[in-house]
Parts: C-alpha cells; sequence; structure tokens
C-alpha cells in the first residue's frame, strides 16, 4: 500500500539560550507590538523580562499579560480575556512563555483575533478557518509539546470535561525550545511533562496513523525521554537532562502533530476533568491498561519500543518482548514516583467509569486511529483493568 503523508511542523530554534533571540526572530515576523501571555511562576522567576529585553533590543513594543490562574486545564474565558487585551492593543504578534495551559492560550487567542466567535465554537478537528495573528511559542517544561502542535485544551466547563481545538491554523509559527528555561521546573511537573513527552512518542507510533517520518523520529524520542527522565527528575539543574529531555519532548511533540495520540488520551480526558489530576499523572495510571489492551494488533512494534528503551529483547520471542516493554514503561513511570493505576492516583470511585467510558468514546477524533477497535463496553474494561 502507498500511503499518503503530509508531515507540518513550525520553524523551530532549538538549543541553550535560544530564548534571547526571540527579538530577531518576532522581527521576522514583522511585529511592531508583542503581547507576550505567561505565568505568575515563570514572571517570578525572570524569563519574561529575558524575552522583552530580546524584544525591546528590536525597538519591538511589548506588554506582558501575567494569567494568574495558571492551572492544568484553562477555561475558554480565560482565552476570551487574552484575546480582549490583544484586540485593544493591536498586537501583531502574539507570544506564549510558559507550561502548556499558557502556550495553549496564547494559540487560542491569537486565532480569535482573525477568527469570530468564542473558542467553544471552534471545538473538533479543523474547525479554525483562518490562521491567527502570528505566533511564538516558548515552552517552561518539557513534555507538552504545544510549541509545535496545531491542539490547544481546555476545560469545557459546562460538561466539566477536557476539549480539544484541534486546526492546522492553530499551528505557531516559530517554536523556540530553551532547555535553560526548564531548569526551575519542580520535579513532580518534570515527571509529569516527562512522560506525556514520553507517550507523545510512544503512543502515535503504535497507531493506525503512524508512518516511517514519524516512527524514526517516535523511536528516537522514546529513547531520549526513557533514559533522560530520572535524571532531570533527580536533579533538575543537569543541564545535560534537561538539554536531551527538551530535545525529546520537541521531537514526540513533532510526531504527535503529525500522527497524533489514541486511546490514552481519549481516556485521560474524562479523568482530568473530574479530578483536575496533572496531564501526564492521569496518563500514567492508565497507560498500562490501555497499552495492554492494544498491543495484541502492534506486537512487533512493542518489540521495537523494548529496543528504544533500551532493553535486551535478543533471546526474547514477541510476545515476551511487548511484554518487556510494558514492564520497561510501568517501571519508568514508577522510577519518576507516579502511579500506574487509577487507585494509585487516589481514585476510589469506581461508579464513575460506565459515564467515563461514554465520554470517552466520544473522542473518536483520537480513538479513530486506535490499532485496536474499541466499543464503549471495551473502554469500560480497561479503565476497570486501570483500577
Ligand atoms: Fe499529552
Amino acid at each position: 500500500m502507498y500511503q499518503v503523508i503530509q508531515f507540518k511542523t513550525p520553524s523551530i530554534l532549538f538549543g541553550m539560550d535560544t530564548l534571547s533571540q526571540i527579538g530577531p526572530e518576532a522581527k521576522k515576523l514583522g511585529a511592531g507590538r508583542a503581547l507576550l501571555v505567561t505565568g505568575p511562576r515563570v514572571k517570578a522567576a525572570g524569563l519574561a523580562e529575558k524575552a522583552v529585553s530580546s524584544l525591546k533590543a528590536e525597538s519591538i513594543a511589548v506588554e506582558v499579560a501575567v494569567e494568574e490562574r495558571d492551572t492544568p486545564e484553562p477555561a475558554t474565558t480565560v482565552v476570551e480575556e487574552v484575546a480582549e487585551i490583544a484586540r485593544k492593543g493591536q498586537f501583531d504578534v502574539i507570544i506564549g512563555l510558559g507550561g502548556g495551559s499558557i502556550l495553549d492560550v496564547a494559540k487560542m487567542a491569537s486565532a480569535l483575533l482573525t477568527n469570530p466567535g468564542k473558542t467553544r465554537d471552534y471545538f473538533g478537528k479543523e474547525k479554525v478557518p483562518k490562521r491567527g495573528k502570528p505566533t511564538i511559542i516558548v515552552p517552561t517544561t518539557s513534555g507538552t509539546g504545544a510549541e509545535v502542535t496545531k491542539h490547544a485544551i481546555f476545560l469545557d466547563r459546562e460538561s466539566n470535561v477536557k476539549k480539544a481545538v484541534a486546526s492546522t491554523n492553530l499551528l505557531p509559527d516559530v517554536a523556540i525550545v530553551d532547555p535553560m528555561l526548564t531548569v526551575s521546573c519542580p520535579p513532580r511537573v518534570t515527571a509529569s511533562a516527562g512522560i506525556d513527552a514520553f507517550l507523545h512518542a510512544a503512543e502515535p507510533f503504535l497507531s493506525k496513523n503512524a508512518n516511517p517520518i514519524t516512527d524514526a523520529m517516535a523511536l528516537e524520542a522514546v529513547s531520549i525521554t526513557s533514559r533522560w527522565l530520572g535524571p532531570a527528575v533527580a536533579d533538575g539543574q543537569d543541564l545535560d537532562a534537561r538539554y536531551y529531555m527538551s530535545l525529546g519532548s520537541v521531537m514526540s511533540g513533532i510526531v504527535l502533530n503529525n500522527s497524533g495520540t489514541s486511546l490514552v488520551h481519549a481516556m485521560a480526558y474524562p479523568v482530568g476533568g473530574e479530578y483536575h489530576t496533572p496531564h501526564g499523572v492521569t496518563l500514567s495510571a492508565l497507560v498500562i491498561a490501555c497499552f495492554r489492551y492494544i498491543m495484541v494488533a502492534k506486537q512487533r512494534k512493542m518489540v521495537r519500543l523494548a529496543q528504544a528503551m533500551g532493553e535486551n529483547v535478543e533471546e526474547l520471542s514477541p510476545r515476551e518482548a511487548s511484554n518487556r516493554a510494558l514492564d520497561a514503561i510501568r517501571h519508568l513511570i514508577q522510577s519518576v514516583g507516579l502511579p500506574v493505576s487509577l487507585r494509585e492516583l487516589n481514585i476510589q470511585d469506581t461508579s464513575k467509569i460506565p459515564r467515563w467510558a461514554v465520554e470517552a468514546h466520544k473522542e473518536q477524533r483520537l480513538l479513530s486511529r486506535s490499532p485496536r477497535i474499541l466499543s464503549v463496553e471495551d473502554i469500560q474494561k480497561i479503565y476497570e483493568d486501570a483500577f
């Protein structure tokens, strides 16, 4: 079969101290006035100031909007507020500097400057008709991949479910990935974001949407993140670990953008929406049960995952090697102190499973990529297994 492949990525500037290049990058986009959206912790760490001085050196007027409600899942109202600030100030470039939530807010606010209506009008696949104002997206954690993806995730307060805007028009213009910005990221956030990064490579690798370009990148990203996450969590000042986790994260973000996540992410949405658990932590609690269920369809790829994670599988049968991959993932998650089951996540109440299964099953945008076809009952079983 001859596969059709489309590959999309923003312009990427990766490396130590690349934040200092934000001024010249904004200039290339034609910026006269830039709005920099950031969070309180990032501002307190002095990172916004560094960006501002680089922008000012290029004679770009800049205003900093600090989004105080820096929660794991921003409400859509925050986007509308930021868009209003941007509209009033007539900014021509929108910069997001922060964790995944801030970056999603910046991306979506930019889209609302050229498209009518509100965020909730654009939930779903390819619903944003026009590109927004140019964006520069700068992550301060290694994991979400938001700097290179077309996605923005928000909490829909009406249904209390996390929902995604997935539109090519949301793809940032420029991603600046500076590992130095992640040095102050606390261990628990490093761990959660790091598992997210690992899964943005591993999950698309097993999906129906995988292709040879993303597979090559996914295996390298799996190898890098599984090797360096432990050291990055153990010592945030370990610059080698921060450098490679940033690299692995941007690579897995590209994989995510071009091949997409599937079952684990679909099942995490209702749980995260209900318990407000950090995204990577929720994924950790579900991934073993999910992969155990789908791996029958992707045994050879599970073997390659095990190899990429440094497991010696030469003497093993494909079935044994697949199980070895599962063991390696479990070990990786446990080694950074995250839960491998919903019970370990302190969720005791199993009565919500039927509703979660229905909610997760609605995520056909993600589930259509699953290598194993899933009914509501199948998903229910996987949730039960995840307890
Ligand atoms: Fe994710």
